[in-house]
């Protein structure tokens, strides 16, 4: 049998952290005070202008690769997840597997979910490994969320950062990714989305981050607990035996009520939102590779990774790491 198992990880975050109090003094209406109480997010990281989710996927990439002691010739399958590529197309994965100087590679295509998109990349090369059909491949999460962010709407723009995180994962003997569960439900598409598009030279409709965040706060803590059962029923696993849950970084409060939900007390779930924001796809994998080298998460720990986002879509990951 063969299984697939995260051999390496890495991530990136640009330029340095820009605090709550440095976005009152660049003109936003807001406080501190105000966005950690709601959120917890205390700062976040914002791209260059001339930085697009490539280049921060390049270097996320190039880290999982040295950590899982490959070279950028043994990846034979290129899934980036993200919301914010760099070109209507070629692909954002395309654009990294240039970067990385890989020729004549394996398969490289973006796949789009939103904030659950690591979830989708993950399962969707695992099945890739799975099958066979590929040896080591590099799943990404990779976000410059800033540009689609209305900065004079404070409801919104106080919350998302820029980040991309990646990990390798390869085809093994002994089992790594033990169940995955992916969702959608599109009718919920207008409580979170970006509803423009670009024809004929011209933005036609909104190109900024719309959301109900009430709406989306009721739907996240309910698919969230929902999903991260469905894997864990579907491995013969108790909640109790997992060894940190490591959930979409959206909201402090949607964080706590997901695990209040599970069982799993706080010091088991690894949060980073304070001082990356919300980067969308790029949130669990940032937060996994930083648990990682921080030590906290080691080779045999069990993990559930899940996220939700625009769509709407929701998924779950239960690891062996
Ligand atoms: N600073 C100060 N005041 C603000 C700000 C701000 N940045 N933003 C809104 N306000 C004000 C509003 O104007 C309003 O004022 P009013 O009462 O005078 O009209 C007041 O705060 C309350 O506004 P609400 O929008 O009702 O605030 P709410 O308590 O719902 O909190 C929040 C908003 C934080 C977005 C909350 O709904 C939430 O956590 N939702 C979850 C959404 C989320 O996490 N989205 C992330 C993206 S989705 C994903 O990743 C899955």
């Amino acid at each position: 049998m063969i299984y697939a198992r995260i051999a390496g990880t890495g991530s990136y975050l640009p330029g340095e952290p820009v605090s709550n109090d440095d976005l009152v003094k660049r003109g936003i209406d807001t406080s501190d005070e105000w966005i950690v109480s709601r959120s917890g997010i205390r700062s976040r990281h914002l791209a260059a202008a001339d930085t697009g989710a490539s280049d921060l996927a390049r270097v996320a990439a190039e880290r999982a690769i040295e950590a899982a002691g490959c070279e950028a010739e043994d990846i034979d399958l290129i899934i980036v997840a993200t919301s914010t590529p760099d070109y209507i197309f070629p692909s954002t994965a395309a654009l990294v597997q240039s970067k990385l100087g890989i020729r004549n590679g394996g398969a490289a295509f973006d796949v789009q979910a939103v904030c659950s998109g690591f979830i989708y990349a993950l399962s969707v090369a695992e099945k890739f490994i799975r099958s066979g059909s590929n040896k080591r491949a590099l799943v990404i999460g990779a976000e410059v969320f800033s540009r689609i962010l209305d900065w004079s709407d404070r409801g919104t723009c106080v919350l998302f950062g820029d980040g991309a995180g990646a990990v390798v994962l390869e085809a093994s003997e002994r089992p790594g990714i033990l169940a995955s569960a992916l969702h959608a439900d599109g009718s919920h598409h207008p409580i979170l989305c970006v509803p423009g598009t670009v024809a004929s030279g011209q933005v036609i409709g909104d190109p900024f981050l719309r959301m109900d965040g009430q709406a989306v706060f009721k739907f996240a803590v309910k698919v969230l607990g929902d999903v991260a059962n469905e894997v864990l029923d579907a491995a013969g696993v108790q909640a109790s035996s997992v060894d940190w849950l490591i959930p979409h970084q959206a909201n402090i409060r949607i964080i706590q009520a997901t695990a209040k939900r599970l069982g799993v007390p706080m010091e088991r779930v690894v949060t980073t939102l304070d001082h990356h924001g919300n980067t969308s796809a790029a949130s669990i994998p940032l937060a996994l590779d930083e648990a990682v080298r921080a030590g906290r998460l080691r080779p045999g720990h069990r993990i559930v990774v899940e996220g939700v986002g625009g769509g709407f879509t929701w998924g779950a990951a239960l690891i062996d790491f």
